[in-house]
């Protein structure tokens, strides 16, 4: 599909010492381990995947409700429910390993502690199957999940800590939940990290007005989809002037035009996680979209593209 889309354009993007032969990934927590999706697209058809976060241990995550469809998204507050460590590595990474020729893998990592990242990162780093890590310090849908990505010395912290567990691409995924997200993607490039990666979700609400109560389990949970892509953009932009690290841009992608919006504003690989949920060929079809653009624009290659947003002077 990839090649047989837009045949005449370039969508590759070489980043994290690899080439993705496209640029769309399928977002954490939204395509499981790849296998729960391997029978719905044709995943060497994308860039490639990232996993649902993996913790040391097994979680059991949030009581229900742990999702619903909020105006223009979802909200969801799954609690990072996952297999562990041990099954990941020993069953889901073996699956991707042989499953995936073309498409990269990166595993989202999720910690209560320093330790616990460090133990995860540890712990797979001499295995085959993926490329290198996102780590989550932006969940907001659980105790101190955000707590590693809103405190500047804490985030320092982990990053240097990771950052001497592994040589592998180490990708740290930004909460928007901050005043200026652009002073902790400085932090992660000063502390080594390779990447970042713009935006997990924001906090919020839903409230059932019969029962009076929350709706969701948890009471509070994770604002996804459409209604966060002009937040999304902006936080990648905002990355973008404040430091050079590659950007995954995140949020409310849904086609073509919304991923490029991401990549003008600096983005060089895109995520698609809730569109997937109503149509789960979206992340295909951005990449078609994305192509359709770059013919239309009589741009070859996509990589010309990146961070070229023509913006005032005075505005920066
Ligand atoms: C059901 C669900 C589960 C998610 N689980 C994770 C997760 O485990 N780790 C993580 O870093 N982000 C997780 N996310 C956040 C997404 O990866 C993504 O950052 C966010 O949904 C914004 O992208 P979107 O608007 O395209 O969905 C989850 C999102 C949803 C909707």
């Amino acid at each position: 599909m990839a090649e047989r889309v837009g045949s005449r354009t370039d969508l590759s993007q070489t980043v994290f010492g690899v080439t993705f032969h496209s640029p769309v990934l399928l977002a954490s927590g939204t395509c499981g381990y790849g296998q729960e999706y391997a029978d719905l697209i044709p995943l060497d058809d994308i860039g490639g995947i990232v996993t649902k976060a993996v913790s040391v241990e097994p979680r059991v995550g949030n009581p229900p409700h742990r999702v619903a469809e909020t105006p223009g998204g979802m909200i969801n507050a799954i609690g990072l429910e996952n297999v562990g460590l041990e099954v990941f590595r020993n069953e889901k990474l073996p699956w991707l390993d042989r499953a995936l020729e073309r498409a990269q893998v990166l595993v989202n990592v999720v910690g209560r502690s320093a330790d616990e990242y460090e133990a995860v990162v540890s712990g797979l780093d001499a295995e085959q199957g993926f490329l290198g890590y996102e780590i989550n310090v932006s969940c907001p849908n659980v105790k101190g999940g955000t707590m590693f990505g809103t405190d500047e010395a804490v985030l320092g912290g982990l990053v240097r800590r990771l950052r001497r567990a592994t040589e592998r691409p180490l990708v740290i995924k930004l909460t928007p939940n901050v005043a200026d997200v652009g002073v902790f993607a400085k932090i992660c490039e000063s502390e080594g990290a390779d990447g970042l990666s713009a935006i997990n979700t924001f906090p919020g609400m839903v409230v059932d007005i019969d029962r009076r109560v929350p709706l969701i389990g948890n009471g509070s949970g994770g604002i996804s989809g459409p209604a966060i892509l002009p937040m999304g953009v902006y936080a990648t932009w905002r990355v973008r002037q404040s430091c050079e690290l590659p950007i995954i841009g995140i949020g409310g992608i849904r086609n073509g035009a919304d991923a490029m919006q991401y990549i003008l504003a600096g983005a060089c690989l895109v995520q698609v996680g809730t569109a997937s949920f109503v149509d789960p060929n979206a992340a295909v079809d951005v990449h078609a979209g994305i192509a359709a653009y770059l013919e239309r624009s009589e741009v070859d290659s996509l990589a010309e593209l990146v961070g070229g947003l023509a913006f005032p002077a005075a505005r920066k």
